[in-house]
C-alpha cells in the first residue's frame, strides 16, 4: 500500500492507495472512532460495492443514505435530502460519514459534514478516476447553484481518503476518460516528466492495467497533496489546478449539469488555455500540439459545443469563483509542466479562440 499525507498541521491526513482497499477492516475500523458511522453513496455505486464496505465496517453502527446518481443532484435539494437522513438516523458530532462514490458524492458528502452540527468527521472512499486522483483530496467540497457550479460549499478536510484502484474496473470508458483529463491536467501544470510517462503508456492505461493506474493515481495524489498542503485555501499554487475549468465550467453551466462530464469539460477547457497561450506567444506549437495531441489520445473533446461563441463564454465565465474585482483570472501553460495565473488575456484572443 502507498501513504501519501497531506501536511496541514492538526487536520494533516493520509491518503491510502491500493488493490484490494475497500474490504480490508484494518482500513476503515480504527478510523471510526466513535463506533457509529454513515454511508453516503448512490443508486449506481451501491449495488457495486456497499456490501463489500459494509463487510469491512462489521462490529460498526452503519447506517445508509442512497441519492439519486449523477452531477445534476449534486445542489441544496440533495443537501438537505442528507441531512434530513441524518437527523432521522440520529447522527451525533461524533458520527463518521462515509463518501462512497464518484466526486459528486464526495463533494456534497463533504459538504454536508462541514455543515451538520457544525462540522462531523469525514472520510472519503473515491470509486471513479477523477475522484481518486482529484476531488476526494484537498477539503473542497461544495453543490452546484443554476448560476454557477461549486457556487456553495467550504474547505473542509476529510479524516482520511481511501483508494482501492480496483473499483475502476467498473468504470465505463467514457467516465475513464474524464478522469484522465485532470490526470493529464498535473503534467501539463507542474510534472513535464510525468505527461511524457503519460504519452507513452497510453495504451497500458486504457487497458486498465493496475500497476499503470497505481502509479498514476499515486503520482497525481503526491502532487496534489503538496499543492495543498502550501496553499490550502487557494490564495496561490493551488489555482493552478484549476487549469481548464474556467473555460470547462462554462461549457458545463451552458450545457446543462450532467450533459457533458466534467473531465470532458476540462479537457476541452485546457485545450482553449492552450490555444490562448499560444495566441500569446507563451508556449511553442509543439507544446501546444503535444497537449491536444494526448487529449485527444484519450478520447476526450477538444472542441467547444458548436454554439458556444465568446459571448455565451463570456456571460458564463463573469460568475467564476476566480473573478476578482471584476476581472476574469485564467490560468495559462507556459510549457508542459509550467503554468501561470494571469488576467491578461485580451478580449481579442478570446475571440479568437472562441469564436473559431
Ligand atoms: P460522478 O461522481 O458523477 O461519477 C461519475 C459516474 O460514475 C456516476 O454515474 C457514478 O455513479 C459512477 N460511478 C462512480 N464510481 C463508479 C464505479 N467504480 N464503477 C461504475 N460507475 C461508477 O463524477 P466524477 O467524475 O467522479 O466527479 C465529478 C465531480 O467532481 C464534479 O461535480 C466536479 O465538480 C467535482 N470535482 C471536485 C473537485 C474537488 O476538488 N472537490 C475536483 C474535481 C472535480
Ligand atoms: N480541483 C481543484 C482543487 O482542488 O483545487
Amino acid at each position: 500500500m502507498s501513504t501519501i499525507r497531506v501536511e496541514l498541521g492538526e487536520r494533516s491526513y493520509p491518503i491510502n492507495i491500493d488493490t484490494g482497499l475497500l474490504s480490508s477492516q484494518d482500513s476503515f475500523k480504527a478510523q471510526i472512532k466513535s463506533g457509529k458511522a454513515i454511508v453516503v453513496t448512490n443508486e449506481v455505486v451501491k449495488p457495486l460495492y456497499l456490501d463489500t464496505l459494509l463487510a469491512a465496517l462489521d462490529g460498526v453502527e452503519v447506517n445508509v443514505v442512497c441519492l439519486p446518481d449523477g452531477e445534476q443532484h449534486k445542489n441544496l435539494t440533495q443537501f438537505d435530502a442528507v441531512t434530513t437522513q441524518l437527523l432521522e438516523q440520529h447522527a451525533a458530532r461524533d458520527t463518521t460519514l462515509i463518501a462512497l462514490g464518484g466526486g459528486v458524492i464526495g463533494d456534497l458528502t463533504g459538504f454536508v459534514a462541514a455543515c451538520f452540527q457544525r462540522g462531523i468527521p469525514f472520510i472519503q472512499v473515491p470509486t471513479t478516476l477523477l475522484s481518486q486522483v482529484d476531488s476526494s483530496v484537498g477539503g473542497k467540497t461544495a453543490v452546484n447553484h443554476p448560476l454557477g457550479k461549486n457556487m456553495i460549499g467550504a474547505f473542509y478536510q476529510p479524516q482520511s481518503v481511501i483508494i482501492d484502484i480496483d473499483t475502476l474496473k467498473t468504470l465505463p470508458p467514457r467516465e475513464f476518460a474524464a478522469g484522465m483529463a485532470e490526470v493529464i491536467k498535473y503534467g501539463i501544470i507542474y510534472d513535464a516528466e510525468f505527461f511524457a510517462w503519460l504519452e507513452d503508456n497510453v495504451q497500458e492505461l486504457k487497458d486498465l492495467s493496475p500497476e499503470h493506474l497505481k502509479y498514476v493515481v499515486q503520482r497525481c495524489c503526491e502532487i496534489k497533496a503538496e499543492i495543498v498542503s502550501k496553499d490550502e485555501k487557494e490564495h496561490g499554487i493551488r489555482a493552478l489546478l484549476n487549469l481548464g475549468h474556467t473555460f470547462g465550467h462554462a461549457i458545463e453551466a451552458e450545457q446543462g449539469y450532467g450533459n457533458w462530464l466534467h473531465g470532458e469539460a476540462v479537457g476541452c477547457g485546457m485545450v482553449l488555455a492552450a490555444k490562448a497561450a499560444y495566441e500569446k506567444e507563451w508556449i511553442s506549437k509543439s507544446d501546444l500540439d503535444r497537449m491536444i495531441a494526448l487529449i485527444k489520445l484519450f478520447d476526450l473533446p477538444v472542441d467547444a459545443p458548436e454554439h458556444m461563441n465568446y459571448d455565451i463564454f463570456m456571460q458564463h465565465m463573469q460568475h467564476d469563483k476566480k473573478v476578482l474585482s471584476g476581472a476574469i483570472r485564467f490560468i495559462i501553460p507556459t510549457a508542459i509542466g509550467e503554468a501561470v495565473v494571469t488576467k491578461d488575456v485580451e478580449h481579442h484572443i478570446l475571440q479568437n479562440i472562441l469564436n473559431s
